[in-house]
């Protein structure tokens, strides 16, 4: 088991980026988090399509393309043969000029992170956790769309920050006009009764692949997901709350502010949805 780095096509140990990289001053760059399942990445078409789009939404021309992800990728999880992996896919704007202006910057460094993947403690899944509604909001669509998943997540590091010290695991944000949004590597998802609700894309989140994969495991299986514009109110009448990323997966929100949702134990909606998103991703290689 060990951490592989692939630079630009050369894998190492370790590696260092240089400190005139616009990715490094500025936050100019784009990124993915890509899960495995045996060791394979699970979605890895869908990542590399949404960093395109990142990169398009930042006018960052990457000079490679899809294919010599797919291979580098590969090389790279031969090479630290982990059982499974962490691999996150970091495309900068490059070594430049010390000035905000892009255009001294003539090289995007591609750099490839494989590490052992650590799983959640158990408890998150079986207890849930604790989430706060913070006061940071989401950045604005019309200033930093959050859709363009970038290397800048100052606005999602202070929200955690004001979350953990009200004792929570995560930040939920609200939108500059007041809606629910999501958590700061996640998205979220609310059950009322037999409705699931979940912010849409308009509200200004990421498109996240495990929220579109919930909302069609979801809607296959008699539970249609309502995407739209919640203000925070709607939290008051909610039996049940969860979160969904790469990592997470379909994780339980028990808590929120402090008061418990619902009866303060993973409902039985979100517990099917676990349930769902587990088996798909199970067999994801025999699709
Ligand atoms: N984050 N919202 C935000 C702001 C995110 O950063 C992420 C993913 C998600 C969930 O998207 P997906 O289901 O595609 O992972 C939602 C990754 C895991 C990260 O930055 O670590």
């Amino acid at each position: 088991m060990s951490l592989k780095i692939n630079f630009n096509g050369t894998i190492e140990e370790d590696s260092r980026i240089s400190v005139f990289d616009h990715g490094f001053l500025f936050g100019d760059s784009v990124y993915e988090v890509v899960a495995t399942h045996e060791n394979q990445p699970i979605f890895l078409d869908a990542h590399l399509n949404r960093l395109a789009n990142s990169a398009q939404g930042i006018s960052l021309t990457i000079p490679h393309d899809k294919n010599w992800f797919v291979q580098q990728i590969d090389r790279t999880l031969e090479a630290a043969g982990n059982r499974e992996s962490y691999i996150r896919v970091v495309v900068t704007r490059g070594v430049g000029d010390i000035d905000i202006d892009p255009s001294s910057c003539l090289r995007p460094n591609v750099v490839i992170y494989v590490a052992p993947h650590k799983d959640y403690a158990q408890d998150n899944y079986t207890k849930g956790i604790h989430v706060a509604l913070v006061s940071i909001k989401r950045n604005p669509k019309e200033a930093l769309n959050p859709g363009i998943k970038t290397g800048n997540y100052l606005n999602n590091v202070l929200a955690i920050m004001e979350a953990n010290k009200l004792g929570a695991k995560d930040a939920l944000m609200l939108s500059p006009s007041g809606f629910l949004t999501e958590c700061t590597t996640s998205n979220i998802f609310l059950v009322q009764g037999e409705r699931i609700l979940t912010p849409s894309l308009d509200c200004g989140i990421l498109p996240g692949i495990t929220r579109n994969k919930v909302i069609q495991l979801a809607s296959e299986h008699g539970l249609p997901v309502e995407e739209g514009q919640w203000p925070p109110e709607t939290l008051e009448k909610i039996d049940e709350i969860f979160i969904t990323g790469t990592l997470k997966k379909v994780m339980p929100v028990t808590s929120l502010d402090g008061r418990s949702v619902g009866n303060g134990k993973p409902g039985s909606v979100t517990k099917k949805i676990m349930r769902l998103y587990d088996e798909y991703v199970q067999n994801i290689h025999q699709a």
